[in-house]
């Protein structure tokens, strides 16, 4: 026993000081991820045939490119992390899409409770993990027949070996504001997590094991809720965030947290990673300007100008009449200076740091270097 542990310990050092060492050693297959704008690479737009305008995407891909930021989300460092390729959106079919390494669910606008009538997306999480389910059977099949299909689509054991992510929760939220008080916000939190588990509990009785969940960023801090609800400043907390809002994403996490706990508990075989992004966001538009960012909170693509440059008239890149007028939501001149890209969505290079801090390994429960052999310290 103590000479393999030894042997392992001695494996480990090589690999964590090895000079190759500089992204994760994760070795996950494929990535299958769930959610909604805060990871969504083109579902909603292929979904639902919308259309993003430039600026979107102009920092990086040069183009809109299916995502609501001036360039990459998250996921999308979090894949380059992992040495793999950018996810492909499950309902974007043209361009011979390679699902080799995974496939993103996630759709903008989505919430974890099934979608009203009016909502932005019709692609709630029950909607996604039945997506995945239908993805899962068409891969089977076409496994069955043979090698033609694999460099399109993830190998069998992919769907035990892969790593399924997880951000949603915040449309639930903050779509709640509009009609409802605070506390039957809070009150209604228990609700929305039950559905959150049954989707997680589904995907584990098709085969999951590796689960890595996001928790939900401080929505009072996002231009859009500080433009509709905190016209009041008592209504704001000491960085200019609505409180009601950041009160309810922490009692969310707080029971999201402890679901992850016992979802742990439950599956000895499974790891359950919770992130506390919120504290990451937090910290970052607490501290901006340590972080080389000049505005924490106004939206860099909107109308308006100070203090916020955001009306929910007019989405980023788009053109409407109000009365009578003209008025466009434009993009800033250097985006890389705001945390806040279009009033709702962060920019990229927020996102970048985001993601330098998730891969610290230091807001993960439990810490990466800790219980999980596959996750090593990161160096960045
Ligand atoms: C801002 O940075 C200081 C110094 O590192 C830290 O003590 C504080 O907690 C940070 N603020 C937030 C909200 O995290
Ligand atoms: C539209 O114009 C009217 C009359 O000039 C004005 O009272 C009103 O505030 C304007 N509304 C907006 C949204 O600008």
């Amino acid at each position: 026993m103590a000479s393999k542990s030894f042997i392992l310990q001695i494996l480990a050092f090589i690999f964590i000081f090895s000079p190759l060492a500089h992204s994760i050693q994760f070795n996950f297959p494929a990535v299958f991820n769930f959610g909604d704008s805060n990871s969504d690479t083109g579902g909603l737009v292929a979904g639902i045939g919308d259309r993003l305008d430039p600026p979107n995407g102009q920092i990086f891909f040069k183009r809109p490119a299916g995502r609501f930021c001036d360039g990459r989300l998250i996921i999308d460092f979090l894949m380059d992390a992992m040495d793999l390729p950018f996810l492909n959106p499950y309902l974007d079919s043209i361009g011979a899409p390679t699902f080799r390494k995974g496939c993103n669910f996630a759709a903008a606008g989505s919430t974890v409770l099934p979608a009203s009538a009016n909502a932005v997306s019709p692609f709630s999480f029950g909607i996604q993990v039945a997506q995945f389910m239908r993805f899962k059977i068409r891969v089977l099949q076409l496994l069955e027949k043979g090698r033609k299909f694999q460099k399109y689509i993830p190998q069998e054991d992919s769907f035990q070996k892969g790593l399924y992510m997880f951000d949603i929760g915040q449309n639930d939220l903050a779509g709640a504001f509009y009609s409802k008080s605070l506390d039957q916000i809070l009150a209604s939190i228990p609700t929305i997590l039950v559905e959150f588990e049954t989707g997680i509990q589904e995907l584990y009785d098709q085969g999951a094991r590796n689960f890595w969940i996001h928790n939900t960023g401080p929505l009072g801090c996002l231009t859009q809720n500080i433009a509709k609800f905190g016209t009041d400043p008592s209504k704001l907390d000491e960085l200019g965030c609505v409180s009601g809002h950041n009160q309810a994403a922490r009692l969310f996490n707080l029971q999201l947290q402890a679901l992850c706990k016992k979802f742990q508990g439950q599956h000895p075989d499974a790891k359950v990673i919770h992130v506390d992004i919120y504290t990451i966001k937090y910290n970052l538009i607490a501290n901006y300007s340590r972080y080389g960012f000049e505005h924490p909170l106004m939206a860099c693509c909107g109308y308006g100008g100070l203090p916020l440059n955001y009306d929910s008239r007019v989405p980023c890149g788009k053109t409407k009449v109000v009365n009578g007028t003209e008025i466009t939501a434009k993009g800033c001149s250097d985006s890389t200076e705001y945390v806040n890209w279009d009033g709702i969505h962060y920019s990229e290079a927020a996102n970048q740091y985001v993601s330098s801090q998730i891969l610290t390994g230091k807001y993960s429960d439990p810490p990466f270097s800790d219980k999980m052999p596959f996750l090593l310290p990161l160096k960045f």
